[in-house]
């Protein structure tokens, strides 16, 4: 068995989707129940380090320089059980990881969180994973985590039950199109449902879910045909619906799930006026009170002073599409691991 430290680093990007997964077809294998279609962004990114001791009793994590414990904890430990199952490794790790964007602010950050811990456990464990064997790996933690995996455009399919191996598959380079996401902070804090808690509630007590299981399909297909064709509009129209309607799964649970603030309606009025007004931009939001504006490059500054004005936003981020997580396409030679 491996005794000296073993240590790795990985920098993964949080991902939008641009058509929505919400809800599971197999919870224990966390298999998506429907297709989704993500961009990932380069701005927001997540540095991890993953460092396997030999005199450590448990997965030690520190996310932006503080222990963190409890569910996080629980889940981080859970991917980790799977690398060292795989590297036939019995050393606990310290983990630290830090966000180069607003953690509580209820960005993605499970989905650069899981992708840069799964590059990085890996990586330190002398386990080297293709790709789509990396996107697996990091959507059994969290599905939005596998499409982090790839950079630019990327597409998650449905699982069908006891699909051990599903991943996410790239459609688009981050290069294919020169589109930008605004995003409007509409509260400060960490979300009060999580999304894996709120999207089982849809799928158990949601009368609209079944429709939104039917429906999903569609419009990942007419974003996967928007981003080919780069057409915004067609784009821009199958996202606001695919979002609207996974809301609306979620308002509609027992207990609904409002993750609306008054700045998200503000945002969402904003951006419906400047689209009425001429400007060629559209709103998705995910399970959190934030709005993101999608648009051309060229209209990000406008776009971006327009939800800044507004009282009940706090801050605007503009994001660009970015690469997939470093380190999965040449695995390290084992010199790059840095002891410690
Ligand atoms: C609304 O990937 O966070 O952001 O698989 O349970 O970890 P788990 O869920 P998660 O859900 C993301 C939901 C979403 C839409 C999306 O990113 O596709």
């Amino acid at each position: 068995m491996q005794r000296e430290p073993r240590s790795a680093r990985a920098t993964a990007r949080a991902n939008i989707a641009l058509a929505k997964y919400w809800g599971k077809s197999d919870v224990a294998l966390n298999l998506p129940a429907v297709p989704s279609v993500s961009l990932t962004l380069d701005e927001l990114a997540t540095e991890t380090e993953v460092t396997f001791e030999a005199d450590l009793d448990e997965d030690v994590l520190v996310l932006d320089g503080k222990p963190v414990t409890g569910r996080p904890q629980t889940r981080v430990r859970a991917l980790l059980d799977r690398v060292r199952r795989l590297a036939g490794l019995e050393l606990h790790a310290r983990i630290r990881s830090t966000n180069r964007f607003p953690t509580g602010a209820g960005l993605a950050s499970s989905a650069s969180g899981f992708a840069a811990l799964a590059a990085a456990s890996t990586r330190a464990a002398g386990v080297e994973l293709a790709a789509r064997e990396l996107s697996a790996l990091a959507r059994a933690s969290s599905a939005s985590a596998a499409r982090s995996v790839y950079g630019g455009f990327v597409e998650l399919p449905a699982g069908t039950r006891g699909d051990h191996s599903l991943c996410a598959e790239p459609i688009a380079a981050a290069s294919h199109w020169d589109v930008r996401l605004v995003i409007a902070i509409t509260a400060i804090g960490p979300k009060t449902v999580s999304s894996t808690e709120a999207m089982e509630r849809s799928r158990t007590t949601s009368p609209y879910y079944a429709a939104w299981v039917e429906q999903a399909p569609v419009w990942a297909a007419e974003v996967k045909r928007a981003i080919a064709s780069r057409d915004l509009a067609a784009l821009g129209n199958a996202m606001e619906r695919s979002t609207m309607a996974f809301h609306c799964a979620a308002i509609t649970s027992q207990p609904g799930t409002l993750y609306w603030q008054p700045g998200t309606v503000a945002a969402l009025h904003r951006i419906a006026a400047l689209r009425a007004g001429g400007v060629p931009v559209w709103s998705t939001m995910d399970a959190g009170p934030h709005v993101k504006a999608l648009c051309e490059a060229s209209e990000a500054p406008h776009v971006a002073k327009a939800l800044d004005e507004l009282p009940t936003v706090r801050k605007v981020i503009t994001a660009s599409p970015g690469q997939g997580t470093e380190g999965t396409r040449s695995p390290p030679k084992k010199e790059a691991f840095s002891s410690i």
